[in-house]
């Protein structure tokens, strides 16, 4: 694919123009300095053997000292089958609730593996078949016929030829005809073009990453036909408070560089409360254990919490007294738990009420939070 040369990211600062980065450019120093120092063997055309592809998803320190960030928090072993699973013929499905890292993984994974996280299908219902096998450029088509040059290639089939990790997001919700496309691509490792008689095989290191909601479960099942072509890796909610606030941490860090927001006094405590009153109505329980609580329709995931701090942060830094306030933050968590205006406000003003007034030390959080409660 050819890009402008304006727009095309070169490997420092001049990409800070473009808002996201792909994580290919975002880390390339830590990708460098993996694969110079790498000695593993590596499955062919792959960038890193599989130990430091684990490396730069989970972070570590390497024998020269230079320190690869944790990506990814979270069990160990998730990372290291998926890794695994991408070096054998069967494709990598990572699946779990909203928020959970799917996709994020699946970046990093296409980002370490390939050196390319492009390669990417948006799975939706209106997912059609040209986007996972190929289409055709139709002013070409009507002017020369059916030729290699009119044929448009998905990115599915561009990584098949580079023998490159594609990316398939949201594969549940493709229409189960469109998904099944994937059987022959994945089982015979080719991609038929009947209108040429030709065919494009799928080279060394080629493989897929699907990711699918849990909670789309039923909506376009895949077919048993298909999933035998998966090796399914569930990605956990974090399993801890400390292990929550650590990734929320991080999280807000990095994207309140990218957006230029100063650190404020006031973030640990206030991410710290976020994520804990999005664990107490998660889990319908307070943390002591002491008081039952209702769970409300959203999923509250880490994803939110990290968008609700990073709102906060924002609100602060434009509005605020230079110090993260709970009223900040909390706008924010109502936004996230009242979905349903009826419903969830009942749960949301229950809990404000019930748990948050009579907690020692969070009389701030309980005044700005009754504000959204009534
Ligand atoms: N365990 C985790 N480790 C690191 N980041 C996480 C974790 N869980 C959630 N996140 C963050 O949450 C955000 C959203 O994740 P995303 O990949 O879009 O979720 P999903 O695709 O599962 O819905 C990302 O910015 C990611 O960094
Ligand atoms: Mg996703």
């Amino acid at each position: 694919m050819t890009t402008l040369a304006s727009e095309s990211p070169t490997p420092d600062g001049a990409a800070a123009e473009v808002l996201r980065r792909h994580a290919e450019d975002a880390f390339a120093a830590e990708l460098a300095a993996l694969a110079a120092q790498d000695d593993r063997p590596r499955p062919e055309r792959w960038r890193l053997s599989p130990w430091a592809v684990a490396t730069y998803l989970l972070g570590g320190e390497l024998p020269d000292g230079t320190v690869i960030s944790p990506k990814y928090i979270g069990p160990r072993r998730v990372v290291e089958v998926a890794v695994t699973t991408l070096a054998t013929d069967r494709a990598l499905l990572l699946l779990g609730v909203p928020g959970t890292a799917k996709t994020w993984v699946s970046e990093h994974l296409a980002a370490a593996i390939s050196g390319d996280s492009t390669l990417l299908v948006q799975g939706t219902a209106g997912t059609p078949e040209e986007a996972v096998r190929y289409g055709w450029n139709y002013a070409q088509l009507l002017a020369q016929g059916p030729s290699r040059d009119a044929l448009v290639p998905s990115p599915v089939m561009r990584a098949m030829a580079d023998g490159k990790i594609a990316r398939v997001e949201e594969l549940t919700r493709i229409p189960a005809d469109v998904q099944d496309s994937l059987i022959t691509i994945l089982s015979e490792k080719t991609l038929p073009i009947p209108e040429l008689g030709a065919e494009t095989q799928a080279v060394r290191g080629f493989n897929l990453i699907a990711t699918a909601n849990d909670r789309d479960r039923g909506v376009n099942d895949l077919s048993s036909a298909l999933r035998r072509r998966f090796n399914t890796v569930v990605l956990p909610l974090p399993g801890s408070l400390e292990e929550e606030v650590d990734i929320v941490t991080r999280r807000v860090n990095q994207l309140g560089r990218s957006l230029d927001l100063p650190e404020l006094p006031g973030g640990a405590e206030e991410i710290r409360r976020v994520v804990t009153v999005f664990r107490e109505l998660r889990d319908g329980i307070t943390a002591d254990g002491r008081t039952k609580v209702k769970t409300p329709s959203g999923t509250l995931s880490t994803a939110e919490a990290i968008s609700v701090v990073t709102n906060g942060l924002a609100l602060a830094a434009h509005f605020g007294d230079g110090v993260l306030r709970a009223a900040d933050v909390t706008t924010g968590i109502a936004g996230a738990v009242v979905r349903d205006p009826v419903a969830d406000q009942a749960v949301w003003r229950e809990y404000v009420e019930g748990v948050i007034r009579e907690r020692d030390g969070w009389k701030d959080f309980y005044r700005a939070a009754r504000e959204h409660s009534r």
